[in-house]
């Protein structure tokens, strides 16, 4: 029986838990044992009870858990060699050949790496007699296949990743809050959004709440932005302002734009004066259940994602799992990380119009 093993690894996001059922319960129906590895990486350098083999029965329920239930951790151990020898020879005595893993770009170049080292890996586990050469027999090749769990949908290649509009939706409802008592009071709010090195939460918040502004790292407001911001607003009879500001947000020169900046211009004496207050939204945008979105694309992906384990080949270059014009797709792994790496370049070299027009394609704007 072929034995496959899944994880969630870097940040938690809704429909994570979607992702794992779907793929217990296809790698069984496809008559395969699967294995559940706890807290990431962490789980599969410690080994032992951090990896377990899992029934039907046992992700019962999980399509409206948050979070992941086989928890995440952010593991210093794996990007040491000596802690991927480790996890190799847990892959090696608990029969495990492939690895599906749901995360963000980094956990999942961290894993394509392992593939790559992996035939060396078990060189050396022999060499140093922690296996012998007949256990690592039929182990020659490691399968990865991805899945793209992330709040941002900061992965280049796919349209939507596992969680965004679960976090979108999170977002709008928070938004609504805030303006009905913005607007009983008059005042401005600034909400910080997160996105690290990614706008789309923050501009698809923009545009579903109808924000006044909105800030976001790979197209910084212009020069005159302030000038622009303090020439309307009130003047046209609004009662409320509402700023939208993505964590990553910067200006045109590569400087932090903070929600405490937006607020000292907004409540300026000298300008508009208004009542400001700011709200971080945090991780209130993580948690919590999935929406129907995030439910169905982790479920549709999870049985690919089982799916691209038994077509395997040793050349197959390692596939995410995507979804591209509402088709769940197979994608080159190393090749939809370069390009994300591009948009963050492009962002630090200011050259905001490659950035923008990079993201153009993904955001469909
Ligand atoms: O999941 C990505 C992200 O949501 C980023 O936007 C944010 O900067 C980060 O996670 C915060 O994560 P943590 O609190 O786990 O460090």
């Amino acid at each position: 029986k072929r034995r496959i093993a899944m994880m969630t690894s870097g940040g938690d996001s809704p429909g994570m838990n979607g992702a794992i059922r779907a793929v217990v319960r296809m790698g069984i129906e496809k008559g395969c044992e699967v294995y559940c590895v706890y807290e990431g990486y962490e789980g599969l350098v410690q080994g032992h009870n951090f990896i377990r083999k899992f029934e039907w029965p046992e992700v019962r329920g999980w399509l409206s858990e948050g979070g992941t239930l086989i928890g995440t951790a952010r593991c210093m151990a794996f990007y040491e060699r000596p802690g991927r020898l480790k996890a190799a020879k847990n892959l090696v005595i608990n029969g495990i050949d492939a690895l599906i893993i749901c995360g963000g770009d980094g956990s999942l170049t961290g894993a394509d790496k392992f593939r790559a080292e992996w035939p060396g890996l078990l060189k050396e586990l022999v060499e140093t007699k922690e296996l012998t050469a007949e256990q690592i027999e039929p182990f020659k090749h490691l399968n990865i296949v991805g899945l793209v769990g992330s709040i941002d949908n900061d992965m280049s290649g796919t349209d939507a990743t596992i969680g965004c509009f679960s976090a979108l939706g999170r977002i709008c409802e928070m938004v609504d809050y805030i303006e009905a008592t913005a607007s009983s009071h008059s005042r401005a709010f600034v909400i910080e959004v997160m996105g690290r090195h990614c706008g789309w939460l923050a501009l698809m918040a923009g545009v579903a709440t109808g924000a006044d502004f909105v800030f976001i790292p790979e197209k910084p407001r212009a020069e005159n932005w302030k000038e622009e911001m303090l020439s309307i607003h009130r003047k046209i009879g609004k009662r409320k302002t509402i700023v939208i500001v993505a964590e990553g947000a910067h200006d045109q020169e590569g400087n932090k734009i903070s929600p405490e900046m937006i607020k000292d211009l907004l409540a300026n004496k000298q300008g508009l004066a208004l009542d400001t207050r700011i709200t971080t939204l945090g991780h209130v945008q993580r948690g919590g259940s999935a929406c129907a979105y995030d439910r169905y694309l982790s479920t549709l992906q999870g049985v690919e994602a089982v799916k691209a384990v038994l077509d395997a080949t040793p050349e197959t270059p390692t596939p995410f799992i995507a979804i591209n014009e509402n088709k769940i797709t197979r994608k080159p792994l190393v090749q939809a990380v370069l390009d994300t790496k591009e948009v963050a370049k492009a962002i630090e070299a200011r050259d905001f119009d490659k950035a923008m027009s990079l993201r153009d394609t993904e955001f469909h704007m």
